[in-house]
């Protein structure tokens, strides 16, 4: 697959997809045609330049519709990214549907774009913020999720970790959610790019991911809400496109997707999501979650065989997919990763946008390397024989 990226013809190992992953010729086509064919503002002109972005702008709704199998396209809503689907989720619905005393129910695995936003609203409305911990083995256990009582309003749950990579049992959540009527939110940021998404087998109430974790571009998320209760939330920002009639003190909405659509949106972008579905779609689940599956496990044995550093992931491999966090023993991630780029491998290391996770770990950050499928097994190797070269060298520095 690496031919189909062309940054990756570059001297670089890309171990950081779950940062962003990498964009094939397919989609970066796919952008620079829109500039050159069929650009001007969608919804506002009559002529035909305006009409070409307009449909390309609307099928993609159709398009994201299909791939996550939701009821209609109305229950799509683009957005700049995942942060942004979850501020929308937190201020359009929390603000309006939580109260004193409510609570709300979070994974100490979500990122702070599923955290903040919370925590904002709760003091906002008085509610009571809570936590659903991880064991040892990087996984909650049943026993967390009897946080879920008939206090909690809503749940929010990644559907995979970006530290750990586990993969949560989602369905499980939504289901005792649904018999307290607490609302699900899941952040398929993480998982959308490995995993068949089903809306309406999983029967969340909202979902939200971001296009360029999975081989789109960056500036366009999705949120994906049932249409019920999008069409009962107020819209988060206002302005042109998303209004109906405007007079001088008070304004109608215009019908679901455009009311959370506000000002000019990112044609490009969605032209480039559009492609970007129908790259992992010509390739299909099933083929990208094999070649993931042989990569993890291959990873797993060989960081595994190496005694100096501590890794963060559960043992079950099947509740693990493509995000493995490490640390050398006494060696900053910093400087691991630093020196891994020296070697041309880019890793992320850091506290990875999800500190209240790590301070529950007892960890300040860590190295994390991500597989897409344009790693190989031979990433692999040059990064273990980079990591025992880092280990030598410091071992050389701490014994001076
Ligand atoms: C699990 C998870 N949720 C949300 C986000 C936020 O995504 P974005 O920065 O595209 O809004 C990320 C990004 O790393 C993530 O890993």
């Amino acid at each position: 697959m690496k031919e189909d990226f062309p940054i990756l013809k570059e001297n670089v190992i890309y171990l950081d997809s779950a940062a962003t992953s990498q964009k094939p010729l397919c989609v970066i086509n796919k952008m620079s045609e829109y500039y050159k064919k069929s650009n001007a503002n969608p919804h506002r002109g009559a002529y035909d330049l305006s009409v070409k972005s307009t449909s390309i702008y609307d099928n993609a709704h159709e398009v994201v519709k299909e791939f996550i199998n939701a009821r209609s396209s109305k229950e799509i809503i683009f957005t700049k990214n995942a942060t942004e689907s979850l501020n929308l989720i937190a201020y359009s619905y929390g603000l309006d549907n939580l109260n004193e005393g409510d609570e709300v129910v979070l994974s100490i695995m979500e990122h702070h774009s599923d955290l903040v936003p919370w925590q904002i609203i709760c003091k906002k409305k008085k509610a009571v913020l809570k936590y659903m911990y991880v064991n040892e083995n990087y996984e909650i256990d049943d026993s967390e999720f009897d946080k879920i009582t008939s206090k909690t309003k809503i749940v929010g749950i990644t559907h995979v970790s970006n530290v750990t990579g586990t993969i949560n049992d989602v369905k499980k959540i939504i289901n005792l959610a649904h018999k307290v009527n607490a609302k699900v939110v899941v952040d398929a940021s993480q998982s959308i790019p490995h995993m068949k998404i089903d809306v309406q087998d999983l029967a969340c109430d909202f979902l939200v991911f971001s296009a360029h974790k999975m081989y789109g571009p960056m500036g366009i998320g999705v949120l994906y809400g049932q249409e019920e209760l999008l069409s009962k939330m107020n819209p988060f920002l206002m302005g042109g496109d998303m209004i109906e009639y405007v007079y001088e003190q008070d304004t109608t909405f215009a019908p679901l997707s455009q009311k959370f659509e506000a000002g000019t949106q990112n044609v490009e972008g969605a032209y480039g999501l559009v492609e970007a579905i129908n790259y992992i779609n010509k390739i299909g689940y099933d083929k990208i979650q094999k070649h993931e599956k042989e990569l993890l496990k291959y990873a797993r044995e060989k960081l595994e065989k190496l005694t100096f550093i501590d890794l963060y992931y559960p043992k079950n491999i099947s509740n693990h997919t493509s995000v493995i966090s490490f640390n050398i023993k006494n060696v900053h991630p910093h400087d691991v990763a630093t020196l891994l780029d020296r070697a041309h491998i880019a890793v992320r290391s850091g506290n990875h946008c999800a500190q209240p996770l790590l301070r529950k770990l007892n960890i300040d950050s860590t190295v994390r390397i991500s597989f897409s499928i344009y790693n190989d097994k031979n990433d692999i190797d040059v990064l273990v024989n980079e990591l025992n070269k880092i280990y030598e060298m410091f071992k050389k520095f701490n014994k001076e």
